[in-house]
């Protein structure tokens, strides 16, 4: 039977394709920190996918009724929780994707590096499970500082043996899914045919959406790129002082993380038309990360789309205004690893 389709990326006249093909469900998804704010409705999307037939839910508490509260859901998957690091090793083994929102949010005031000597260890210890109990699988690191957490999950994998830096990627949706929402806003663009790629990395000026390489192309005035520019910058920051204390974006990241979800399924399942923003090791620039628009294979990373080629003087500019702080961030992550032999 067809199972309702979830894939919120693409368009009407696709996702009518993909209905007519029903698909077996068959990949195997994992949640590390899948009890939080934003593991509950990341939960509950993924939940929702016909492409999945195994939900594991991990945390290091309260993961038990979030599970049981799933399960009653009458969609193909399968969902079991496991509670602490004697439960993280099966929760692993065979998975596909594993997603990870585990750490602590910021608060009014906070940057997200203020978040690296809490989060940085988190993210070491549960990548050191990934590498051991599902080497091959696609690993998407949300928990911040993205810019950081990223080279600490590689530089583990290195030191496993098992790093394929074409599995590894940190989610920057969310800045994409922010784009496209704001520039349709302030543009009146139907949202569904709005597509900005967003290019850097995951805070403050380090987040750099490429307005003129948007589609459809628009044409702005220098005072509308600047507005939008640091709006799409400041997203992160806009939820955190509107929760005041409570957090920071939990929904609309769900949101963006399941869209990240479906679209590596996709690929995962021969879709041979995924393109997706993310941070990942790349070539594109000097730095050792970068995050740009990617080409998903079956393999993780199939192309790198080039972001350099043909920016306007404002976007060139803000690259390069950037790149010491994001250098600098990846540098931290590394020197987090290494330093600890
Ligand atoms: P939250 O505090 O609501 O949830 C975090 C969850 O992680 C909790 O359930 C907690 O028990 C769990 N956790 C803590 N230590 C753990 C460990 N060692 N193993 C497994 N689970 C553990 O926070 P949240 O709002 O869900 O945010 C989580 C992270 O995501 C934060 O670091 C936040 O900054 C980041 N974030 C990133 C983006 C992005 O665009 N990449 C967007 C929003 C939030
Ligand atoms: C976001 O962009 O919403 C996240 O990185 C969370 C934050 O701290 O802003």
């Amino acid at each position: 039977a067809l199972q309702a389709s979830f894939v919120p990326n693409i368009k009407p006249r696709q996702r009518f394709t993909k209905q007519l093909q029903p698909r077996a469900s068959t990949y195997k998804v994992a949640i590390l920190g899948a009890a939080g704010g934003i593991g509950q409705p990341l939960a509950l999307l993924i939940k929702m996918s016909p492409l999945v037939s195994d939900l594991h839910l991990y945390d290091i508490a309260n993961v038990k009724g979030v599970a049981a509260d799933l399960s009653h859901c009458n969609t193909p998957s399968q969902v079991l929780d496991f509670t602490g690091p004697s439960e993280l090793a099966n929760c692993l083994k065979g998975m596909d994707v594993v997603v990870i929102p585990a750490g602590v949010p910021r608060k009014p005031g906070m940057t997200r590096d203020d978040l690296f000597n809490i989060n940085a260890n988190i993210v070491k210890t549960l990548v050191e499970a990934v590498a051991d109990n599902c080497p091959d699988a696609f690993i998407h690191i949300i928990s911040n500082p993205v810019n950081s957490t990223v080279a600490i999950a590689a530089e583990v994998l290195k030191q496993k043996g098992v790093y394929d830096p074409k599995k590894l990627f940190g989610v920057t949706t969310l800045d994409v899914v922010r784009a496209n929402t704001f520039v349709a806003e302030k543009k009146k663009l139907r949202l569904i045919d709005v597509d900005v790629p967003v290019v850097g990395g995951h805070a403050g000026i380090t987040i750099l959406p490429l307005l003129s390489k948007m589609r459809p192309s628009v044409t702005f005035t220098d005072a509308e790129v600047e507005e939008l520019t640091v709006r799409i910058q400041n997203g992160g920051t806009e939820v955190v002082e509107a929760k005041a204390g409570a957090g920071s974006a939990t929904l609309s990241m769900a949101y963006a993380a399941a869209r990240f979800v479906e679209s590596s399924l996709r690929a995962l399942d021969g879709d041979g038309d995924v393109y997706e923003c993310s941070f990942i090791q790349s070539e594109l620039t000097e730095l050792p990360f970068f995050a740009s628009r990617v080409k998903l294979g079956k393999k993780g990373v199939e192309a790198v789309l080039s972001a350099d080629a043909g920016l306007t003087e404002y976007e060139a500019k803000a690259l390069e205004a950037l790149k010491p702080e994001l250098k600098a961030s990846i540098e931290k992550g590394v020197a987090f690893v290494q330093k600890q032999g």
